[in-house]
């Protein structure tokens, strides 16, 4: 399996750092993360529970704490963004409505926060001078069926399309996509898990043939501190990772319990897709990763030269049940394992 996102970590000692949504599943692992990998001179967690945010600021070590500033603000508000964001070096937007079912019960909710919250932290980062800006996508924006799906795509066209509007400023942004974060906030796992602690008789499987690409929230980490190092700028990052049955996942986590099948929902997909054969034409890959070219005008991937990067072939398609790499339950396991995540 190609999981090592081995590329070198950028130069974050001495770096000030700025995380919308850093109190959510990601948000708060990057942040642990760069306090145990790193000095950096600043941490800003940016969101809008200031409970989230009280519980965060109890998990962080007290040496470190001085580093932490938790503001309270909402990515709906530029003004806020662009105070938060002075004298910041790197900005990972995290913060997003992420929730399919609610998204399309509440369509302008989800706009507000994904479309024009993009927007913001554009003109935010561009004001005050953010060197680099990585935002966090997922494999529902490709090909969208959905509108979470597509008020990221639409987010992913507002980041790429950002870098034409630097001029002579530094600010470069990319876009970071991948799949499935086992075990994060309303996924899956913790679901499975409530379940089988409060004696269901049964684990609810929508299609039996249903696929999806897992990542774990320290690879989804890992990946995106180097892309941050590796980006130029108009880049879409896709990470290699593995698919695996909604079946043999519940398999895995209760081998006992019987499957119900209960029907596809709304908006959901059998599949979900990463590269479609459009997006294939500007596609590079590597060794870990796929790169989705942008049509900058000053775009070259010259910088790329010592990552083996090679065009993807004609036709090609990332798609959770079209992948080389299969997780089954023992590797489903042994990942848990290895990423401390319980089940
Ligand atoms: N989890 C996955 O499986 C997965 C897969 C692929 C991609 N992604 C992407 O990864 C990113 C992070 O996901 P996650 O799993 O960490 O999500 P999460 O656990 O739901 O966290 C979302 C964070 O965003 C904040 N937030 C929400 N609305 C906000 C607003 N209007 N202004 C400021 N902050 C706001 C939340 O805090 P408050 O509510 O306190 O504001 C929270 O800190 C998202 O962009 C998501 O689309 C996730």
């Amino acid at each position: 399996m190609t999981l090592n996102f081995n590329d070198p970590s950028p130069a974050l000692d001495g770096a000030s750092l700025l995380i919308t949504g850093g109190t959510g599943s990601f948000g708060k692992a990057f942040a642990h993360t760069l306090l145990e990998r790193y000095e950096p001179r600043r941490v800003i967690i940016f969101s809008r529970d200031e409970l989230k945010q009280y519980e965060m600021e109890q998990t962080i070590p007290a040496d470190k704490r001085d580093r932490v500033r938790f503001f309270i603000g909402d990515v709906r508000d530029a003004e806020r963004l662009e105070l938060a964001m002075r004298e910041i070096d790197y900005v990972i937007h995290a913060a997003a409505l992420k929730h399919v079912p609610a998204a399309e019960y509440n369509p302008f909710e989800c706009v507000k926060t994904n479309i024009h919250g993009a927007e913001n932290v554009v003109m935010a980062a561009l004001r005050t001078g953010v060197k680099r800006v990585i935002a966090l996508s997922t494999d529902k924006a490709a090909s969208p069926i959905n509108l979470y799906g597509a008020s990221k795509l639409a987010s992913d066209k507002i980041f790429v399309a950002a870098n034409n509007l630097a001029g002579t400023n530094d600010t470069r942004f990319a876009v970071v996509r991948y799949g499935n974060v086992l075990g994060s906030r309303g996924s899956v796992l913790p679901f499975f898990r409530q379940l089988i602690a409060s004696n269901a008789t049964s684990l609810p499987i929508t299609h039996p043939d249903m696929t999806r690409f897992w990542i774990t929230l320290g690879q989804g980490v890992d990946f995106v501190l180097s892309s941050l190092e590796i980006m130029s700028g108009g880049e879409i990052f896709i990470p290699k990772i593995p698919s695996m049955k909604i079946t043999d996942f519940a398999s895995a986590i209760a081998p006992d319990m019987p499957q119900e099948i209960v029907g596809i929902r709304p908006g959901e997909k059998l599949h979900e897709t990463m590269i479609t054969s459009d997006d294939a034409r500007t596609t590079l890959e590597l060794e870990d990763r796929y790169i989705i070219e942008p049509s900058l005008a000053f775009w070259s991937n010259a910088h790329l030269a010592g990552h083996n990067a090679r065009p993807v072939p004609d036709g090609f398609e990332y798609a959770s049940n079209q992948n080389n790499e299969w997780l089954d339950a023992d590797g489903l396991l042994r990942l848990m394992k290895e990423f401390g995540i319980e089940y």
